[in-house]
């Protein structure tokens, strides 16, 4: 770290400035379609981050626990091979896990800019305020964003090395996250790294007992997609009408969540001229999470325009990280 330089914050908000309708449109056809849906994006208010937080220290969510123990054994040197001063993080959360990297960078004396990305301004703000105290001299450059619509809010920087953990890549269905990677990729400069960390194809019950845990912390998380959707868009809708429901869809390998309704009722939205009726049983989708094994997540980073330097991956084969290059 250069010692002269002064610690500094900026945050641009662009998600504030999203077309009110865009939302709106997006809620409606998913309400309306079949099978109904919401965009997971909409679990992330402050309460969700913070659920978010809680799940990844549950015993069942192996998924934190082992991503973090990678990055501890890799970060030296894929921060060598990067030779990056700059780490962007898309989807960035509380990022705990990011630490490890910003650590590596501090020891490679490579630490200059750190950008958090991340659809929930509230924790953008926290992160950036506790990064700035922890990591002396780091320039901040938060986004609170969409990463599929607000790439391009993405400051200029220096050799950059893009994150995405945590598996969050396994939230898009397929073509999404190829559209999406495709536009991280032309962000980049030719060099730049990029590393995505990205859930394995595993035992069925793991992957279901990691989204049904012991304590409901999961169940409260799938839930406050409909108080998001009551504060963004004045929903009347009543959360403890809903069960929440995991399970593992082989043929597509991914987790889906879903709400089901525990009896007959209605969601008006007012706003959207909405009113969606609900039938006892009926399931709303709210959330995909793909596993992959390498060759998908390979397929995924080359149609995108990468090339593959290097897999990470852990002794159960549970948890993968991709390094790969913007050629
Ligand atoms: N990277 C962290 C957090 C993963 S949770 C980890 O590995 O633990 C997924 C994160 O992505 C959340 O913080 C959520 O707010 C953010 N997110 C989800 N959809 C988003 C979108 N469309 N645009 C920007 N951020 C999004
Ligand atoms: C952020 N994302 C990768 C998590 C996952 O595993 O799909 C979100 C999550 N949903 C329920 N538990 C965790």
């Amino acid at each position: 770290m250069n010692s002269k330089a002064e610690a500094s914050i900026t945050i641009d908000v662009p998600i504030t400035r999203e077309d009110p309708d865009t939302l709106g449109n997006i809620v409606k056809t998913g309400l309306l379609g079949n099978p109904r849906t919401l965009p997971s994006k909409l679990f992330y208010d402050e309460r969700g981050s913070t659920l978010f937080e809680q799940i990844c220290e549950l015993p069942e969510y192996y998924q934190t626990r082992t991503e973090h123990q990678l990055l501890v054994t890799w970060a030296d040197e894929i921060v060598e091979l990067s030779g990056a001063e700059e780490l962007v993080e898309l989807g960035s959360g509380a990022a705990t896990k990011t630490r490890v990297l910003l650590d590596a960078m501090t020891r490679a004396d490579q630490l200059r800019h750190f950008v958090p990305f991340d659809v929930d301004e509230t924790i953008v703000r926290r992160v950036s305020e506790e990064l700035v105290q922890e990591y002396p001299g780091l320039q901040i450059h938060g986004v609170a964003g969409d990463f599929l619509v607000h790439l391009e809010h993405i400051p200029e920087g220096g050799k950059r090395l893009v994150v995405i953990l945590g598996g969050t890549i396994g939230n898009l269905p397929t073509i999404a996250a190829e559209d999406f990677l495709t536009s991280v990729n032309t962000e980049m400069a030719s060099g730049d790294f990029f590393l995505l960390g990205v859930q394995l194809i595993t035992d069925p019950r793991r992957l279901e007992a990691a989204y049904n845990d012991q304590k409901g912390i999961t169940a409260k998380f799938n839930k406050n997609i409909l108080r998001v959707l009551r504060n963004q868009l004045g929903a009347q809708c009543d959360p403890d009408k809903f069960d929440h429901v995991a399970r593992f869809n082989q043929e597509a390998h991914r987790i889906e969540m879903w709400l089901r309704s525990t009896q007959d009722q209605t969601i008006d939205i007012p706003d959207l001229d909405l009113s969606v009726p609900l039938n006892k049983d009926e399931e709303i989708r709210t959330e995909l999470s793909a596993k992959y094994d390498h060759p998908l997540a390979e397929n995924l980073l080359i149609c995108a325009g990468f090339e593959m330097v290097k897999w990470y991956t852990d002794p159960d084969q549970l948890i993968s990280l991709a390094l790969a290059k913007k050629p």
